[in-house]
C-alpha cells in the first residue's frame, strides 16, 4: 500500500487524478488536502471508485503545522502538488494570493517531505531518501512564455513567463529545482497544456463557454479570438502523472501535451455546434436549456476586450513523454469535446452547486467592463 498526498484534489485536474488513481489501482491510500477555495468544491472531491475511498483534510499547503501532522499520521511516500491558484484573469486582479499559495505552498510542502523521507548523509553532505519516495509538481506550459505562429516548447525552451499566474508556477519550478539540486530532493515535474474535461470550474474557457451557450448569454472571446491553446483532455494528463511519479527520473522536468492546436474562436464554435447538434438529437437533453433552441447559435459569440498581456500561442512537444515513458494522449479533441459536453449537460446540478457562492460577482466584474 502506498501513501498519497494529493494536494488540490478538490480541484479540477486533482479531482480527476484521484478518480483516476482509484479507479485503476487497489493499493493506494490517497489523502487530499485541499483549502477548499472557490475552485475547490465539496461536490468535486471524488470519495470513492468502485468502494476505494480517498481521505478528504480541508487545509492550506502554506500551514506547516497541518502537513507536518498529516506525515506524523500517515506513511506519506508522494506527494503530487494540484494545489494552486490557476487562473491568469484572476491573477491579473490578484498577484499576490497566487505568489503565497503557488511558491510559499509549495516550498512549505517540499519542507515538510524533506524533514521526513530524509534517512541520511552521503559523503558529500548531501541527504539520502528513503527508498520511494517522490515529490510531483504539477506545472504548466504557460511558463515557457508565448509561441509566434510556428514552433514547439520543448523541455530546454527558456522559460519566460507573462501573467502573474505564469510567473508564480515558473517560480515554484524553479524553487522545485533548486531542491533538486541542492539536497537531491527526489523531484519530478510536469509542465502540461490547457486541459479540458469534467469537473472544470467554469470561469475558464470551454465550461465557461459551456455555461453560457445553456442560458443563452452572450460568450466573451477575447481579442480576435485567434490565440492559440493546445488541448488535452484532462484524463490523458492524469495517466501521464501517473506514469512521471511512478517511472520518471527523479531531477527531470516532462512537457505533456496533446498536439491539439486550437484557436479560441474555433473552439467556441465547435461547443455551440455540438451543443446545438446534441439538443436536436438527443431531445432529453433540452430540459437544462435556460434559453431556447434556436438561441444557440453563432450569433452569441461576442468579441470583448482583450486579457493583458494575453499570450498568442502555446504548443507543447512531448516527445520526451513518448521515448522516455512511452505516454501519447488517447482521447483525441473531437472525441474529448463531445464526452465533456455531455458531462455538463447530464451534471448541471454540480455547476449550480460550484458556482452559487460569489460567481455571479465575479462574472460580473469580470465582464462587464469588457
Ligand atoms: P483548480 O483551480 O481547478 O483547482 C485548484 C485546487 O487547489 C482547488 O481545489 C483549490 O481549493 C485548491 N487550493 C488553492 N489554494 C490552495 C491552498 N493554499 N491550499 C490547499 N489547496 C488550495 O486548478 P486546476 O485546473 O485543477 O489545476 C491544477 C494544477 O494544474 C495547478 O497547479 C495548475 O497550475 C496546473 N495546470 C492546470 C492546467 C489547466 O489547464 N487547468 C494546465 C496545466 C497545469
Ligand atoms: P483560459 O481557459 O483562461 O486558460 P489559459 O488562459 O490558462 O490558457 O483561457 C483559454 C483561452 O481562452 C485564452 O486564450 C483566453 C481565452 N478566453 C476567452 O476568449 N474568453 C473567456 O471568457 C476566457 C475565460 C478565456
Amino acid at each position: 500500500m502506498k501513501t498519497y498526498i494529493i494536494t488540490g484534489g478538490a480541484g479540477f485536474i486533482g479531482a480527476n487524478f484521484v478518480k483516476y488513481m482509484l479507479a485503476t489501482y487497489h493499493d493506494v491510500q490517497l489523502i487530499v488536502l485541499d483549502a477548499l477555495t472557490y475552485a475547490g468544491n465539496l461536490g468535486t472531491i471524488v470519495h470513492d471508485v468502485d468502494g476505494k475511498c480517498c481521505i478528504f483534510v480541508k487545509g492550506d499547503i502554506c500551514d506547516s503545522s497541518l502537513v507536518t501532522g498529516l506525515f506524523e499520521k500517515y506513511p506519506v511516500e508522494v506527494v503530487v502538488n494540484f494545489a494552486a491558484e490557476s487562473h491568469v484573469d484572476r491573477s491579473i486582479e490578484n498577484p499576490r494570493l497566487f505568489l503565497e499559495t503557488n511558491i510559499l505552498g509549495t516550498q512549505n510542502l517540499m519542507d515538510v517531505a524533506r524533514k521526513f523521507w530524509a534517512v541520511g548523509k552521503d559523503d558529500k553532505g548531501y541527504p539520502t531518501w528513503k527508498e520511494g519516495v517522490r515529490f510531483h509538481q504539477v506545472s504548466t506550459d504557460e511558463v515557457y512564455g508565448s509561441l509566434g505562429a510556428t514552433g514547439y516548447f520543448t523541455e530546454t525552451t527558456p522559460l519566460d513567463p507573462r501573467s502573474p499566474y505564469s510567473a508564480s508556477k515558473t517560480s515554484a519550478d524553479l524553487i522545485v529545482k533548486a531542491y533538486m539540486e541542492t539536497y537531491k530532493f527526489p523531484a519530478t515535474i510536469t509542465r502540461c497544456s490547457n486541459n479540458y474535461g469534467p469537473y472544470h470550474f467554469p470561469e475558464k474557457l470551454i465550461p465557461l463557454i459551456i455555461k453560457n451557450i445553456l442560458e443563452g448569454k452572450k460568450l466573451p472571446v477575447y481579442g480576435d479570438g485567434k490565440n492559440v491553446r493546445d488541448w488535452l483532455y484532462v484524463e490523458d494528463h492524469c495517466k501521464a502523472i501517473d506514469q512521471v511519479v511512478r517511472f520518471g527520473r527523479a531531477g527531470e522536468v516532462y512537457n505533456v501535451g496533446g498536439h491539439n492546436e486550437k484557436q479560441n474562436i474555433e473552439i467556441v464554435k465547435l461547443t455551440i455546434d455540438t451543443i446545438r447538434h446534441l439538443m436536436e438529437t438527443e431531445p432529453a437533453y433540452r430540459k437544462v436549456l435556460k434559453t431556447d433552441l434556436s438561441n444557440i447559435s453563432y450569433d452569441l459569440i461576442t468579441y470583448v476586450k482583450d486579457r493583458l498581456g494575453h499570450d498568442q500561442r502555446y504548443a507543447i512537444d512531448p516527445t520526451k513523454m513518448k521515448n522516455e515513458l512511452n505516454w501519447a494522449p488517447e482521447t483525441s479533441f473531437e472525441t474529448g469535446i463531445v464526452k465533456t459536453i455531455r458531462w455538463y449537460l447530464e451534471n448541471q446540478n454540480w455547476v449550480d452547486e460550484v458556482t452559487s457562492g460569489d460567481y455571479q460577482k465575479y462574472y460580473e466584474k469580470m465582464y462587464s467592463n469588457r
